[in-house]
């Protein structure tokens, strides 16, 4: 049975513009492995969607002036089109405030609670008489028991992360008015009998032969401290409505809450793609599950939303589901060590990052400190470095020799190659191996492993013009200099292939240069693709140089305007 590829990037929530910390740590990993697995001919569906509900999307919306509708419907076209800049390849980029989310979300909460997995249980909740609402999550705000911090929010104390109960804080006060007038009230919310899934759920996790140590282990940890059952709904007004028809008038006016439904915007989105483009989004989610391989993207933090709650929800429907095969989960980026932050506005933003420099150049910085293994730091003299050096001096350096050297011997044609000679013959087998180990990388999506072997792949190209030296062996053999620049002009077409994952603009840019459209298709066997083009194809340099160098005076321009090491120590 051919597989099939199914990849989600963990949903931006649409609270603002996402920082390249966000971008490292779900969106861009996903869209290189989509890419690579398009042009490996798999088949693939690559889907996202903004994650729209819960009380930060309210309290921005609130900010603005907007309703939460009109918020969202603003900010995700704002997000999509940052992600479209940056080359991000989604076959879909849905929304979790849409309808399919909204029917699927009731339609797990029904299968649930018929299957005696959802109870309804009264609860204390806090209650604003100055706001006229309940206060859930993020719309109070207090005194951390824990560490004693100040502003810790509801659901979470920014300072010792521990996670919270509005109710758990001291001296409470609404996050809208400021108010202290808070009562606590009685109020009936439902909750998934998580406790009950969790033999189930371990023995799914067992099941994941392809779930790396870090993502087992943090949802055995879960699972080992005893999972307690979830409140899955929330006094507001933004979010799935909880359906009444099913669990009764106590319930009208709540929604669900925002973790319960953003996971099952995935298959949503799918959905969404289904009625877009006349899809079949059972056959991914419902169908045919032998032959779909799902790998999901996302930051660590994420992992036990992905691997116990999410799951919980699907195991416990009793439906045949597709689960997760493969969890990337990524690490932290951090800005000169530090954090970026949203709501502190540390570091730079997709859309900043955007209008600075080309979206390639940070797709490529990006993979290159992609945080796998451990955090890594953005600073700019780094990304200065790693441009110039790889970009420019290997990548870009040797497609300029290449072709202006050609130029000024040949004209615009191929020169005609000749018989291979042993350093031909080296060139093409250390390729050969290079491109087999690059490949595996970016099966075992191992992305700056991968990265760093593409790096090889050029360095190689760029070492074997640096051997045969074409324009010494002009002076005296121009038919054999044609013939070594013949397989350099071949490499082109190689280079433009291998790249394309990491770097979609360069690479059309590269395969330009050989008449070809943005490459589809991955290499496989070397010495086929060194003599594709024979002697007497026309080719066409670029009009500029493929990657400018970042100046210095540059670097300390980005570094004085966004804040750098010196901002860092002060
Ligand atoms: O952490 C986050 O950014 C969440 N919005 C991720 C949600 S992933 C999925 F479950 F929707
Ligand atoms: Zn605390």
């Amino acid at each position: 049975m051919t597989q099939k590829h199914l990849i989600t990037s963990a949903l931006p929530y649409i609270n603002g513009i996402k920082h390249l910390g966000n971008l490292v740590g779900s969106l861009l990993p996903a869209d290189v492995y989509a890419r690579f697995c398009r042009q490996m001919g798999r088949e693939t569906l690559f889907i996202c969607a903004t994650d729209d509900h819960g009380t930060p999307a309210e309290l921005a919306a609130a900010k603005t002036d907007q309703t939460p509708h009109d918020f969202c419907a603003e900010q995700h076209e704002i997000q999509k089109e940052i992600y479209k800049n940056f080359g991000l390849s989604f076959d879909h980029f849905g929304a979790t405030s849409r309808t399919p989310n909204h029917e699927l979300t009731q339609h797990f909460a029904k299968k649930l609670f018929e299957r005696g997995l959802i109870y309804v249980k009264e609860t204390q909740q806090l209650y604003s008489h100055t706001d006229g609402r309940y206060l859930p999550d993020r719309y109070v705000e207090g005194t951390c028991p824990h560490c004693g911090y100040e502003k810790a929010r509801g659901d979470q104390c920014e300072n010792c992360t521990k996670v919270l109960d509005p109710t758990d804080l001291i001296n409470p006060r609404s996050a809208i008015s400021g108010s202290t007038k808070l009562e606590v009230r009685n109020t009936k919310h439902l909750f998934l009998k998580q406790s009950a899934l969790v033999d189930e759920i371990r023995g799914w996790v067992s099941d994941r032969p392809d779930f790396n140590k870090l993502v087992k282990s943090i949802a055995l940890k879960w699972l080992d401290e005893g999972l307690e059952d979830r409140g899955i709904t929330r006094d507001l007004d933004w979010g799935v409505p909880v359906p009444i028809d099913v669990f009764g008038d106590d319930f009208a006016g709540k929604v669900f809450y925002v973790w319960f439904d953003a996971p099952i915007g995935y298959i949503a989105a799918t959905r969404e793609w289904a009625e877009a483009t006349g899809g079949n989004w059972e056959r991914w989610w419902r169908e045919e599950l032998e032959s779909t391989r799902y790998t999901q993207f996302m930051a660590k933090d994420n992992i036990p939303f992905h691997t116990v709650s999410f799951p919980a929800t699907q195991i416990g429907s009793g439906e045949n589901w597709k689960s997760v095969d493969n969890i990337k989960g990524f690490n932290w980026l951090t800005y000169y060590g530090g954090k970026f932050s949203t709501s502190s506005q540390i570091g730079v933003f997709t859309d900043q990052a955007l209008s600075e420099l080309p979206a390639d150049l940070w797709r490529y910085y990006l993979i290159a400190r992609a945080p796998e293994g451990d955090d890594s730091a953005f600073t700019w003299p780094d990304l200065q470095t790693v441009v110039n050096k790889d970009l420019a001096d290997v990548l870009g350096n040797f497609i300029n020799r290449t072709t202006s050297f050609t130029r000024k011997k040949f004209g615009e044609e191929l020169p005609a190659a000749g018989d291979w000679t042993r350093e031909d013959e080296a060139f093409a087998a250390d390729l050969q191996t290079r491109i087999e180990r690059y490949t595996s990388y970016m099966n075992a999506i191992e992305l700056r492993k991968a990265q760093h072997e593409l790096r090889e792949i050029w360095a190689t190209a760029n070492g074997y013009l640096a051997e045969l030296e074409p324009w010494s062996v002009y002076k005296t053999d121009p038919v054999r200099a044609g013939a070594i620049l013949n397989i350099a002009l071949n490499f082109i077409g190689i280079a433009a292939r291998l790249s394309a994952p990491i770097i979609p603009t360069l690479a059309a840019d590269l395969a330009g240069i050989l008449g070809e459209d943005a490459p589809a298709d991955w290499v496989t066997d070397v010495k086929n693709s060194l003599t594709k083009y024979a002697g007497g194809t026309p080719f066409y340099p670029l009009e500029s140089v493929l990657m400018q160098k970042i100046e210095d005076e540059h670097i300390v321009a980005l570094e004085e305007k966004f804040g750098g090491a010196s901002e860092k120590s002060a």
